[in-house]
């Protein structure tokens, strides 16, 4: 099989009305989706990409009159982030109703919901006129992708149909709250950052896996944050400043902001010439692949300041270096 690769919105929507797969472009990552109200559908979904069942999936609707069918509780918090952050890169997870099977929330009691903000994905699932569950459209513990291309190399022969539209604006996955306890708690840093959510309703909780060295695999609280993800092939080692690098043979570099000497390093990817965090976050997953694809014996990192995009870019970096 090789997938369809088109822009055509009412094709892909037949497509996925029919049970198929179909990977289309949002706001932060290009997103790998079945109607989530089809079992066999979902289960193409886990099986296309390898992903363990324990992992669950984020439900994508079009407006907020859709989402509320799937969630049994609808808190004022949750209204007030809808409101402020939706569309956008932001997921809420709430206590779910029957109708969304436990295969797609891993037999949790709560759902992940969002409202992607780009066009074409909520054209999308408007047509489909179904809730359409969507992990990131890689393989199982890979890079994400955001272009179609990234997509078609590491999916194109196990999946239906390809919906191109452009490069992902905001780059990272979305920033995941869980809306289900006393304290809300961020399960995963994102394209939401958590100052601008705490602006929004007060402190919130950080509970993303990190830290420790138990796999948060087992946390009853955010399955699927594994300490390894979005993973290279080449070894990726992070640092603090690149003085602090030893020299090694064809060596590669990520970073923020253009180093004072880079002649050490064979490949080098600038995310950002004035250190700007949303320029970075935008490219920095086809940066990553761009180094991976010239056999590197390492890629050092750069950690990002602590901050705003900066925590969730971190985070990806942690993943990505950590040992398997
Ligand atoms: O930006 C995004 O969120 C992208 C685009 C496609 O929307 N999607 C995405 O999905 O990143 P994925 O499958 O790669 O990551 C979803 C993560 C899961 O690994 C899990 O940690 C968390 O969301 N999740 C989903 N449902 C959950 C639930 N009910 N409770 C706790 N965590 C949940
Ligand atoms: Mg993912």
């Amino acid at each position: 099989m090789s997938a369809l690769l088109t822009q055509d919105v009412s094709a892909a929507a037949q497509a996925l009305r029919a049970g198929k797969l179909v990977a289309f472009a949002t706001e932060t990552v290009y997103g790998l989706g079945a109607s989530a109200l089809d079992e066999t559908a979902v289960a193409g979904i886990f099986e296309a990409k390898g992903r363990p069942k324990f992992d669950p999936l984020i439900v994508h609707v079009a407006d907020v009159a859709m989402a509320r069918p799937y969630v049994a509780e609808w808190p004022d918090t949750a209204a007030l982030l809808a409101e402020r952050f939706w569309p956008g890169p932001l997921t809420l997870v709430l206590p779910k109703q029957p109708v969304i099977s436990d295969l797609v929330t891993s037999g949790l009691p709560t759902v992940g919901i969002r409202i992607p903000d780009h066009r074409v994905a909520r054209d999308l699932i408007r047509q489909a006129g179904v809730p359409v569950a969507a992990p990131s459209a890689n393989r199982f513990g890979c890079i994400s992708p955001t272009t179609a291309a990234h997509v078609a190399e590491q999916l194109g022969d196990r999946i239906d149909v390809i919906l191109d539209g452009g490069p992902c604006r905001v780059g990272v996955e979305s920033t995941i709250l869980l809306l289900a306890g006393e304290t809300p708690t961020v399960l995963r840093l994102g394209g939401v950052t958590v100052e601008e959510i705490e602006e929004a309703i007060g402190p919130v909780a950080v509970s993303t896996g990190h830290g420790t060295d138990e796999r948060s695999e087992t946390s009853p609280l955010a399955p699927g944050m594994l300490k390894k993800h979005y993973a290279p092939r080449s070894r990726l080692q992070l640092c603090d400043d690149i003085a602090a690098v030893p020299d090694g043979p064809r060596q590669g570099l990520l970073t923020l902001m253009p180093p004072p000497d880079a002649s050490r390093f064979d490949a080098v990817e600038v995310l950002s010439e004035t250190g700007d965090l949303r320029e970075a976050a935008a490219g920095f997953f086809a940066a990553l692949r761009r180094l991976d694809a010239r056999n590197l014996s390492t890629i050092w990192a750069v950690r990002f300041p602590e901050e705003g995009l900066g925590r969730a870019l971190n985070d990806r970096l942690e993943r990505a270096a950590a040992e398997d």
